[in-house]
């Protein structure tokens, strides 16, 4: 194909365009509605764990019984990160950012994966359990690390939400705040074409491997614009810090024009699917936690925006104060998103192997005209 002589039309961010088809989940932003493989998302928070979300994104039903426990069985004999990751945990900078170490150690996982180039179907199945069943064991030891403590064994009994609390907490806590965890899985497993999707559909469109897609997925995801906003949702709370200060706060941000993080949204414009849900959960923790500042200064700010700016917040928005209120520490709440979406990206990467085109878009020029290299002394 020739490039084109006259501008075409520019999809700056690629708004509007539809890069191509797939069957994991639907955005309806007319009804601010999600549905993951035909089923709406509210409705498998309240239903299901994560543990069966996550077999749903990849085998497209649901498990019965017996599937589940053989997918609980199978994953969690898969939770143990070897010794040498550990040692090369330990390496790490204490101060380092936990998603550049669990991008890090993810990438260090395709080292030592014995399947890391096989790319058939099959394999890379495979390779997203293992991912799946180690990602939160890799997140708890790096964490535990940069505060000098020693990892935790994973235990093959906990369900995903148990482990990742034994595993950075060292504490399994009450059922109440194990299922506001889990909602919050299941609620940040699956989003279609977002950032981080795309980027790992894109490198494994040019057929690399699981590991590569999955990594670059996470670099992708750490950005505010995108995952990152759940980090920041929470320091902006705790730099407004008491519900009178958040209008005055809030108007700040107005005359400046300056982005109020977890608030808007590329495809939703009326509401997103998914924070209803996620808003009740935290209403939840705040209850069990006994500290209602985190979410009375968000339900001012919710207010606030949709009054004068008519902007809806983002699934980030509750996400952020709810993983406050269960006992984790600000940097780790992208991670956490990363243990959930390794699910849907995991899910693409299957899905753009199954019938795969290169993807590469073109760019229209705008540098100088073609023009003849000048000699070094006349530069
Ligand atoms: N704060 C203030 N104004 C906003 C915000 C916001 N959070 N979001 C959008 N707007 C404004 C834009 O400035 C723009 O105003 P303008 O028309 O006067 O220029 C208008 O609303 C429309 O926004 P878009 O440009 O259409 O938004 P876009 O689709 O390009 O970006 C994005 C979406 C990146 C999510 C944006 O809303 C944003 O930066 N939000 C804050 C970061 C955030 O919360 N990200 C998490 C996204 S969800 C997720 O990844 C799980």
């Amino acid at each position: 194909m020739s490039e084109s002589t006259e501008k075409p039309t520019i999809y700056k961010g690629l708004v509007g365009v539809y890069a191509d088809v797939s069957s994991i989940s639907k955005v309806m932003p007319e009804t601010n509605s999600l549905t993951y493989r035909g089923y709406a998302v509210q409705d498998l928070a309240e239903n299901c764990s994560f543990e069966e979300v996550a077999y749903l994104l990849w085998e497209g039903e649901l498990p019965n019984q017996q599937q589940l426990e053989a997918f609980k069985a199978e994953t969690a004999a898969e939770r143990e990160i070897s010794p040498a990751l550990h040692r090369v945990i330990k390496e790490f900078p204490a101060d380092a950012h936990p998603m550049d170490t669990i991008r890090t150690a993810v990438s260090f996982m395709g080292l030592e994966d014995p399947e890391t180039g096989d790319i058939s179907d099959a394999a890379q199945r495979r390779k997203a359990k293992r991912l799946f069943a180690k990602i939160p064991t890799a997140i708890g030891a790096a964490y535990r690390a940069s505060k000098g403590l020693e990892p935790l064994a994973p235990n093959p009994k906990h369900s995903f939400a148990e482990n990742v609390f034994h595993l950075v907490q060292g504490r399994v806590p009450e059922p109440e705040v194990l299922k506001a965890f889990d909602v919050s899985m299941i609620l940040y497993a699956e989003h279609t074409f977002n950032a981080s999707t795309y980027t790992a559909r894109l490198v494994t469109s040019t057929q690399a491997d699981m590991h590569g897609a999955i990594t670059a997925g996470i670099a992708a995801l750490k950005g505010p614009l995108h995952g990152g906003a759940n980090e920041a949702v929470m320091h902006m709370l705790k730099e407004i810090g008491d519900p009178a200060k958040a209008k005055d706060w809030l108007h700040g941000r107005f005359d400046h024009k300056a982005l109020v993080m977890g608030f808007g949204h590329r495809v939703y414009k009326s509401g997103d699917s998914r924070v209803p849900t996620m808003t009740k959960y935290a209403e939840k923790m705040a209850e069990v936690v006994q500290d209602r500042t985190w979410m009375e200064i968000s339900r001012i700010l919710a207010a606030e925006m949709l009054e004068k700016k008519n902007i809806h917040p983002n699934l980030d928005f509750p996400a952020g104060p709810a993983y406050h209120l269960m006992g984790f520490e600000i940097p780790l709440f992208t991670p956490l998103f990363v243990a959930s979406r390794i699910t849907g990206w995991s899910a693409h990467v299957l899905e753009q192997g199954e019938d795969n085109r290169l993807i590469r878009p073109l760019s229209w020029y705008t540098g100088p005209e073609q023009r003849p290299v000048p000699p070094m002394a006349s530069r």
